[in-house]
């Protein structure tokens, strides 16, 4: 049973009772359950539909019997690790029982480690992953993302089965794919994993390529289309496929093409990873090929079931827990064949 559907069955003094137990630091109003959440960037077009997700299944909760009211105190880092940690801190003053934390700066959690273990406030890390050996230098701190290895390889297995099927991207009729990459942050394990990874599945699938240039973008879309826009000034009509590590910088690519106004039988095939509302559009109207789904409905649902466990002391051992600390949801593969899959769809 998800801990939060049976801590719908608690009543407010067992709750509070255990909210005590916890031993957050100030102590919050009696059976309140006070959910701190700091983002990195709250413009991150994945980030905030997470926190859509999160925001719906705290009022789901809420809507609930429960009668234990949950509230979340979020904050925006706008991308300072130092603004991060103190939003921790004030997270802990405001009572807090438990704090999730998506770090600006992922080899940089030692303030907010030092910080809640001094106050004995679990934390949940996501979608931003820092070093194991981070994560377990204390009991009561938790991972919840996604394998970044597993988006890189579906991604480069759906390119390779796009190019099979139209081999008609190989525009040049050289027998070799030319591709870019545009990636996400330098440092971020997603950006590091996904690029190599997606360009081994390709080979794999005994696609011939060759790379022509990658460069980072930050998961922006509008620097993804700068990018684009230099790499179409530097070689044309040459490029065949473009891998980018999110929907966001494929949809900068697109843009890119729109803006030189180059035909469509001119223009590479071009893939993402994430599956955002923007992203599954892109599928739709064909501007991708496809995107892989970053399961952001479950990463939300995983946060919220492991924060009131974290918090009660009840439940944690309904969850999925690898190691006792990790959460990891799978990703999927998502092209116009089963988009209707998605989207407002989704389960
Ligand atoms: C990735 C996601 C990107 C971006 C990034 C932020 O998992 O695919 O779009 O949101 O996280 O850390």
């Amino acid at each position: 049973m998800k801990a939060w559907r049976r801590l719908i069955r608690m009543t407010a003094a067992a709750a509070a009772a255990a909210l005590v137990f916890s031993g957050c630091g100030a102590s919050p109003g009696a059976g309140d359950i006070r959910i701190g959440v700091t983002v990195y960037d709250e413009y991150d077009t994945f980030i905030s539909e997470l926190m859509e997700d999160f925001m719906e299944d705290v009022a789901a909760v809420n809507a609930g019997e429960l009668e234990t009211p949950v509230s979340v105190v979020r904050s925006n880092a706008a991308q300072s690790q130092i603004t991060q940690n103190e939003q921790v801190e004030q997270m802990i003053a405001k009572g807090c029982s438990v704090i999730c934390v998506n770090l600006v700066d992922r080899t940089d959690p030692s303030m907010i480690i030092e910080t809640a273990r001094e106050a004995d406030v679990p934390v949940i890390f996501f979608n931003r992953e820092l070093v194991e050996e981070d994560l377990m230098s204390w009991n009561r701190l938790y991972y919840v993302g996604a394998d970044a290895f597993e988006s890189g390889r579906i991604q480069g297995r759906t390119a390779a089965a796009y190019i099979r099927e139209h081999p008609e991207t190989d525009r040049s009729g050289d027998g070799v794919i030319q591709y870019v990459v545009l990636e996400g942050e330098a440092g971020h394990q997603d950006s590091i994993v996904r690029s190599e990874t997606s360009v081994n599945a390709l080979i794999e699938e005994g696609v011939q390529i060759e790379k022509l240039e990658s460069a980072i973008a930050n998961w922006n879309r509008a620097q993804a289309r700068n990018r684009m826009e230099q790499m179409i000034d530097s070689y044309g009509e040459g490029v065949e496929l473009v891998l980018a590590n999110n929907d966001d910088m494929a949809l900068g690519a697109a843009d890119a093409f729109d803006s030189r106004e180059i035909p469509e039988e001119d223009r590479p095939a071009i893939i993402g990873i994430d599956g955002t509302k923007v992203g599954l559009e892109g599928v739709r109207n064909g501007k991708l090929i496809g995107t892989v789904y970053n399961d952001k409905e479950g990463q939300a649902r995983a946060m919220l079931d492991l924060a009131l466990a974290a918090a009660t002391g009840e439940g944690m051992e309904d969850l999925p827990l690898t190691d006792g600390k990790y959460i990891r949801l799978p990703y999927s593969e998502i092209t116009v064949d089963n988009i209707s899959r998605f989207g407002e769809e989704t389960p």
